[in-house]
């Protein structure tokens, strides 16, 4: 195989990027689009170049009958996002999928089982754990530069308007996923950069939130404001939060980040004035430092330049496509994926029974063989 011929399901704004930038790869050839709104779908074909003969459909099941289509890029927003993934897995599709992975347990099961079962690759699209001051901060904690971590601190509190919100229907418009969907599920952005810089992965979680409907938009179902508390298998405590009405400046930049040890801390900036900063002990400072980390690495290709969020969104595709040719197996692969999605819907299921919940762990284990159910799945 020296192309990889994928569908792009779900066609919103996001899904339009995504096929402008698999346009721009090597080793990509998109054959087919879908999405159920079939209006969506003329506008899809017009942000390709090469349009010829790349089929269209409202019908998922179509995508996943066709032989001819190797891997499904999945754009979707919705709370099948994925079963949709498993599906296309159990039909011998490769997916790479968007954040968040999936909104129950029950679908990070079966997304897992299916990828062992198929033996084809599963990727989630999470393109943060890319950005260069991630790299640096993995190895700060590697070298033990800032001692034991004992405690971090990842948010996505981002505004975007009521926008996303809602979509036009033919008599007026109706709310989306997003409005419905507890916020605290979109942690893959904050968990899969933590996760790779501490090298962990959570076990516990218990979780608050504000009430609904939001206070800034009480025409949107969603919550202002939700935080996890998580402990990880290396005993460091997490306190993470998400929220997508409450309004921030867009200077201040919608993700923050924080990690503390026993040697010292490393902290993103707060606000557009601001320099992401270090401090550690018993290195005669005073103060934190200001240190230059970007979203933006310094060793990126030049495909990789303006390919959206700091550079990031290159890294997905590269590595999916570097996957399924079999060059380079993921570093981020199904069960990493899973322990991003996980702690984030039990933190919604805490919040709602006010409990304090166990995170599986969905590696083979000597509990579980490769492909087999989970006895108390
Ligand atoms: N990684 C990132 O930085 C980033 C940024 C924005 C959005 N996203 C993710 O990308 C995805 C799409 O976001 P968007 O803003 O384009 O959403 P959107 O609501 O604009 O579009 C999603 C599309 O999915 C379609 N859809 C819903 N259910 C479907 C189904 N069963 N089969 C096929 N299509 C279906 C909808 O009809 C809609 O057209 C979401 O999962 C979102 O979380 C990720």
């Amino acid at each position: 195989m020296d192309e990889i011929r994928i569908a792009v399901v779900g066609l919103g704004h996001r899904a339009l990027h995504w096929i402008r930038l698999l346009e721009r790869l090597d080793g990509y050839r998109v054959v087919a689009v879908c999405d159920p709104i079939e209006r969506l779908l003329e506008p899809a074909l017009a942000a390709l170049k090469n349009r010829d003969g790349v089929r269209r459909t409202t019908q998922y099941a179509e995508i996943l009958a066709d032989d001819t289509v190797d891997a499904v890029a999945l754009c979707v927003r919705c709370q099948e996002q994925g079963a949709l993934a498993a599906m296309a897995l159990e039909a011998g599709k490769h997916v790479n999928s968007e954040v968040p992975a999936a909104h129950t347990l029950e679908d990070c099961w079966r997304i897992v089982l299916a990828t062992e079962r198929s033996g084809c690759i599963y990727q989630l699209a999470e393109q943060t754990r890319y950005w260069g001051f991630v790299d640096a901060w993995r190895q700060i904690v590697a070298e033990g530069q800032i001692g034991r971590v004992t405690f971090c601190e990842g948010q996505y509190i981002g505004y975007y308007g009521t926008r996303l919100f809602f979509r036009k229907t033919e008599n007026g418009s109706e709310p989306t996923w997003l409005a419905q969907m507890p916020p605290i599920h979109y942690l893959p952005h904050e968990l899969s950069p933590m996760l790779k810089v501490l090298d962990d992965r959570v076990i516990e979680v218990t979780a608050m939130g504000t009430g609904s409907p939001s206070y800034a938009h009480p025409e949107i179902e969603a919550p202002d404001i939700q935080v996890a508390l998580m402990k990880t298998e290396k005993d460091a405590v997490l306190r993470m939060a998400a929220g997508f009405t409450q309004p921030v400046s867009h200077a201040r930049g919608h993700h923050w980040y924080q990690v503390m040890g026993t040697g010292g801390s490393v902290e993103w900036s707060r606000s557009g004035r601001e320099r992401p900063k270090m401090w550690r002990a018993g290195a005669q400072m005073h103060d934190m430092a200001e240190m230059d980390w970007r979203f933006e690495r310094n060793d990126a290709p030049a495909e990789a330049r303006a390919s959206g969020h700091g550079d990031a969104d290159y890294y997905v595709h590269a590595a999916f496509r570097d996957a399924v040719f079999g060059h380079k197996e993921l570093s981020f692969d199904v069960y990493a994926a899973m322990d991003t999605a996980a702690p984030a819907i039990l933190a919604a299921d805490s919040i709602e029974t006010g409990t304090h919940l166990r995170v599986p762990d969905f590696r083979p284990s000597a509990h579980r063989a490769l492909g087999q159910s989970p006895a108390n799945e």
